[in-house]
């Protein structure tokens, strides 16, 4: 089947503020069970902070929110991204893809040198295929097994975008970019 046309964007207004938390609560509270209650956090408060929606294309005309991510400067030139969450129906679509280019684009074009991020360990081969590393050895984050991964954000995005799912490895990519 044709994966549908996807877009993403930063949440925009207090309505689309409550639909990136709705995807986000839906995926780590009631799904993964990560939090018990509510994923909510300062960051979520930061001036910061850019909260991300992906959009899919219905095939009857319009848009439906289907993914959500969150990214925000740690110091300066380092971001993070987190709270990656793709609704379970509109998963395989290449959602999840797009939201995290779109998080390290984001992030580059707002100046970042690095972006790191905690990443499930079952999603450690996804984030690989995207330019990302891992960094250092395996860890416990939110109470579940993480890696820590990095990308480099100082490689051109035309660049950056071409070694999406080329399946070389980032230490000849990324790493030895210009
Ligand atoms: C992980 C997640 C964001 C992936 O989103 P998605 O929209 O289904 O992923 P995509 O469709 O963009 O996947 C792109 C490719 O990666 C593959 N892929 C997806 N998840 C993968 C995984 N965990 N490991 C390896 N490959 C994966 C897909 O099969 C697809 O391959 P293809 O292009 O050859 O068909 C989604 O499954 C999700 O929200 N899971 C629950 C929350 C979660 O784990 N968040 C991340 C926390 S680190």
């Amino acid at each position: 089947m044709a994966r549908p046309e996807i877009v993403c964007r930063a949440a925009c207004g207090v309505d689309e503020g409550a639909v990136h938390h709705r995807i986000r609560h839906e995926v780590f509270v009631l799904e993964q069970e990560v939090f018990a209650t509510s994923d909510v956090d300062a960051h979520d408060l930061g001036d910061g902070t850019v909260k991300v929606l992906g959009w899919v294309a219905s095939p009857g005309g319009g848009w439906e929110a289907g993914g959500a991510v969150r990214l925000y400067p740690l110091e300066p030139g380092i971001w993070q991204g987190d709270r990656l969450a793709v609704l379970a129906p509109f998963r395989a679509w290449n959602l999840g893809s797009h939201l995290v280019r779109f998080a390290v684009d984001t992030a580059a074009l707002l100046g970042g040198l690095e972006m790191v991020a905690h990443v499930q360990a079952g999603n450690v081969r996804f984030f690989e295929r995207l330019g990302w590393w891992r960094r250092g050895e395996p860890e416990v984050y939110v109470g579940r097994p993480h890696q820590l991964m990095a990308i480099d954000l100082t490689v051109p995005t035309l660049r950056r975008h071409a070694l999406y799912h080329s399946d070389q490895g980032p230490e000849t990519s990324a790493r030895t970019s210009a």
